[in-house]
């Protein structure tokens, strides 16, 4: 049988990456596949890199538009990333009856609903893989593998570059800022690391692990995103000293009233694996309710990771695609029309979980039972204590102190409101430190 073709859109770090594992391993993935896979066009602005990338006997040209009018294309690879210009080509491949399979985040965590609902009705497959988490199969893990469990929640280290930054924070004790200029020159940051720095990139792909885990339509625009850029390397020490590591986290759970979807710094107990995943790496920590909890770990990025995910896709296409749509794995893991479209994203007042607190206090006498007393009448339960001795915070003679309190799970509405009683207090004299906590137990 003659080889199915593949378009690639843009062949930058991954885009030659794919290239190169497909022409390495073509016999034995051509054995798995049961049919050879050959990109055998490439559309990129800068010809001359993509001619570069791709040696003789592939076509390449600077019109995407002529990759995806090509009838002999049967599957159209996206790796130009973002939600312009990206999406529009993957709904004009989708409508000329194409295959795609994308590793953009961003396109599918926005524009997912509208997405997969035109690759439905057109009866072509939308793959994912190399979205969430790089090389990390947990797309295939979620839809496929767990599909006969009730997922409980879901806990990621889901940004490589975030992660690197928290780690050498933690390793050198130095600030976010000089971290991030660090990361920055050695490649692990971009030139702009926005959409890392800030959750985004995180929260778009827990948005996508929420939807496929518990039925819900792809909804970026609800879930809560938090950066890493207030994070002192002050309350990393703190945290450490009570046997907790700061790590980004992406989380989405299963609550009595609705969906948690939320990205932000949390402290992690220290012997958690979780907690232990260091630098650029990502993982991942599924628990459902029969197989408990399960940890995939591994590359979050890079070009043959992300690669082997792209790759990984083409052969479930190469291998599906003249299967009947409807006995295909759908692409939310849950039929389009059994869709739990009643289970909300709740908003973050309504989450509960635990919290470390630092404040900055006045060093006298009663100060700890005024704090202590308020969060009692708040119904908030206190699980740990520290206080620094004031030297020790402020030098020699000082007369403030940070008191760090660990609490129980509670609503976060109820953390907000006493947060902002004690801020009133006058012997609180610098903005309090929240920081969430999950025990992931
Ligand atoms: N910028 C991402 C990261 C990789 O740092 O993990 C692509 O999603």
């Amino acid at each position: 049988m003659k080889p199915i073709q593949v378009g690639l859109l843009g062949i930058g770090t991954v885009g030659s990456g794919t290239f190169n594992v497909l022409k390495r391993n073509q016999e034995e993935i051509k054995r798995r596949a049961g049919r050879g896979i050959e990109i055998t066009m490439v559309a990129d602005l800068d010809t001359e890199r993509a001619k570069a990338a791709v040696g003789e006997g592939v076509q390449v040209v600077s019109d995407a538009r002529a990759v995806i009018a090509n009838p002999d294309i049967d599957i159209v690879i996206e790796l130009i990333g973002g939600y312009g210009i990206a999406k529009q080509l993957v709904m004009e491949a989708i409508a000329a009856g194409k295959h795609v399979v994308t590793a953009n985040k961003a396109l599918l965590a926005v524009h997912g609903t509208e997405i997969f609902e035109a690759a439905q009705k057109k009866g072509v497959m939308v793959a994912f893989e190399a979205a969430v988490a790089g090389g990390i199969p947990i797309i295939k893990a979620l839809r496929e593998g767990l599909t006969a469990n009730s997922i409980q929640w879901i806990a990621g280290i889901i940004n490589g570059t975030t992660n690197f930054i928290l780690s050498e924070m933690r390793d050198k004790g130095l600030d976010f800022g000089t971290v991030l200029k660090e990361a920055q020159r050695l490649g692990y940051a971009e030139a702009d690391p926005t959409f890392d720095i800030e959750g985004v990139d995180a929260a778009h792909k827990v948005t996508l692990m929420s939807a496929i885990a518990f039925g819900i339509p792809v909804q970026f625009s609800k879930a809560h995103v938090e950066g890493i850029t207030k994070l002192a390397a002050q309350d990393i020490k703190y945290a450490e000293q009570l046997g907790y590591r700061i790590k980004l986290l992406g989380v989405t759970k299963r609550a009595k009233n609705g969906i948690e979807l939320r990205v932000h710094p949390s402290l992690v107990p220290a012997k958690r694996l979780l907690a232990n995943v260091e630098g650029a790496m990502n993982a991942v920590v599924v628990h459902g309710d029969a197989v408990g909890t399960t940890l995939y770990y591994g590359k979050g990025a890079g070009s043959e990771p992300t690669a082997s995910a792209v790759i990984a896709d083409l052969v479930d296409i190469t291998r599906l695609h003249t299967a009947d749509s409807a006995q295909r794995v759908p692409h939310l893991a849950f039929h389009p029309n059994a869709m739990n479209d009643h289970l909300d994203v709740l908003p973050m007042r309504e989450v509960v979980t635990s919290y470390y607190l630092r404040l900055r206090v006045a060093d006298e006498a009663g100060v700890l039972a005024k704090v202590t007393g308020l969060l009692a009448n708040a119904g908030i339960s206190i699980d740990a204590v520290l206080q620094r001795e004031a030297d020790e915070v402020g030098g020699e003679g000082s007369t403030q102190t940070d008191l760090i309190i660990l609490t129980h799970d509670t609503l976060e509405g109820t953390v907000d409101d006493a947060l902002a009683e004690l801020q009133a207090l006058p012997t609180v004299l610098a903005p309090i430190v929240r920081i969430r906590k999950e025990e992931l137990s």
